[in-house]
């Protein structure tokens, strides 16, 4: 997890003041909220549809969860000294009573529902994918967003390092294989468990304390409550600090190396490249042994001046199910940041939306044409030709135009005598020429001539 210090809110607020003057705009979204616009919901789109298909090929079950949960869900599963618990959430109290949160996060509300669902009787592991909006009152900043979209992958019950691989796998194939990441990188690591991490953590408490004169206001703080955050640190004099410190990897009792190793061997086997990285500490509590961040190694335009964002996080919680549901059930997971990814994706010119352009726009003048048109692009439709229409415009100039900017093949355009005639005209809009068919054979026509112009690229 990265703690940016960097605040462009009051930078950034000013502006969105500013602009609100001179537009006159009365209502806007949420500061660090946003709309997501047609062009990106595209792309969000294109994303869900891949990640579901992955999802599903490697046996996973798909859940939504509640969007509201009782804040005791978070203040016990992600940890009272964590900063989402601390700092971020979104609390609210009923009119009954109930202290309920929007979720900051997925795991917690996924580990709630295998017990309150009876899943502990399904066969195991059980494994579940979520796609949904979670909620940080962070700093707002590039990538850094205050409602932001996670796509989870959760194997529950299964303590095997197999499972840990599984994961990677899967984000692996995603987005090497389908989205074409070639650079990603994987940072690994392993925190251990609670028999190897107290004893660590007491050394590593009495290292920064003898050094506690070098270290942030923030940090020093840590050293109590979460000395291991003090890795997580942009300030320079710390980061020097960071770097001299014991690493957990060193105090790794047997059990949590010999699972990391069995992890690191399925990484190599698969040729999976990773870093390892035994500084990487993460934002939330519950984790145990592996630990994982995913990371672009090329900075995007949005991103230039930040350090690197991770596009996914994630690691394994063997006790998570002690403290959720008074059961051990270890498990394993990630979560993808979707917004983030759809910033580097656009930054690679990453095309959703030639899925969806039109071939073929229908131009119409007069109230019978328009009638007739409408019919006419349905059964377009019906046969699978991406086709548009503007049935509120009246001026052919102004069909026209917009026929242009879609950038479509071909344009039909129907007049009152076109409609008496049962004939239409047709508008190459290449080219420019223009023919008449007739209606009865328009489909086959534009049929033969987009297939001949795929066949010829
Ligand atoms: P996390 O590292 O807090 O882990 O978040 C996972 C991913 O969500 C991050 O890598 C990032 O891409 C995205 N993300 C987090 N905060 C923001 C934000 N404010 N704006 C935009 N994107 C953000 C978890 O949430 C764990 N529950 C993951 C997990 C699942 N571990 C085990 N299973």
């Amino acid at each position: 997890m990265e703690d940016q210090d960097l605040d462009i809110d009051s930078v950034s607020e000013k502006k969105s003041q500013q602009e609100k003057k001179q537009s006159k705009i009365i209502f806007q979204s949420p500061s660090g909220m946003h709309d997501i616009l047609p062009d990106d919901f595209l792309i969000f789109e294109k994303l869900r549809s891949i990640m579901f298909e992955e999802a599903y090929s490697f046996g996973f079950l798909p859940i939504e969860t509640t969007i509201l949960e009782q804040t005791a869900l978070f203040e016990k599963g992600v940890g009272q000294g964590t900063d989402i618990v601390e700092k971020e959430m979104y609390s609210l109290t009923t009119k009954g009573g109930d202290k309920l949160t929007l979720r900051p996060e997925a795991t917690a509300g996924i580990m709630r529902a295998y017990f309150e669902h009876g899943f502990v009787n399904l066969p195991q592991p059980v494994k579940l994918f979520l796609m949904g909006s979670m909620f940080r009152h962070e700093k707002s900043q590039a990538g850094r967003y205050r409602s932001f979209h996670q796509f989870n992958l959760e194997i529950l019950n299964s303590a095997s390092p197999a499972s840990d691989f599984e994961i990677l796998q899967l984000v692996y194939n995603i987005f090497y294989k389908r989205l074409g990441l070639k650079d990603i990188i994987f940072e690994v690591s392993s925190v251990g468990d609670k028999n190897c991490r107290p004893d660590y953590e007491k050394n590593l408490k009495s290292f920064l304390k003898n050094k506690k004169s070098q270290l942030c206001q923030n940090c020093k703080k840590r050293i109590s409550k979460n000395p291991m955050r003090v890795f997580d640190c942009k300030e320079e004099k710390c980061a020097r600090v960071a770097s001299l410190a014991p690493k957990i990897i060193d105090y790794l009792c047997k059990a949590c190396f010999k699972h990391f190793k069995n992890f690191l061997e399925f990484l190599d086997d698969c040729q999976i490249p990773y870093n390892l990285n035994p500084t990487l500490v993460r934002g939330l509590d519950y984790y145990t042994k592996t630990v994982f961040e995913v990371k672009i190694a090329e900075n995007t335009k949005n991103f230039e001046n930040l350090p690197k964002l991770s596009i996914c996080g994630g690691g394994r919680y063997d006790e998570l199910g002690n403290i959720i549901g008074n059961k051990r059930i270890p498990s394993v997971g990630c979560a993808v940041g979707i917004e983030r990814l759809i910033d580097v994706l656009k930054n690679r010119n990453f095309q959703a939306s030639k899925f969806y352009k039109p071939k073929v726009f229908f131009a119409q003048l007069g109230f019978l044409a328009k009638k007739k048109s409408f019919k006419l692009f349905q059964e377009f439709l019906r046969n699978k030709i991406p086709s548009a229409i503007a049935i509120d415009k009246d001026s052919l100039k102004s069909q026209l135009k917009l026929a242009d900017k879609l950038k479509v093949s071909y344009t039909i355009i129907l007049g009152q005598k076109e409609v008496l005639e049962g004939t239409v005209i047709v508008r190459d809009m290449t080219f420019g020429y223009q023919e008449i068919i007739s209606e009865k054979k328009i489909i086959d026509y534009i049929k033969n001539k987009l297939k001949k112009a795929k066949n010829s690229l």
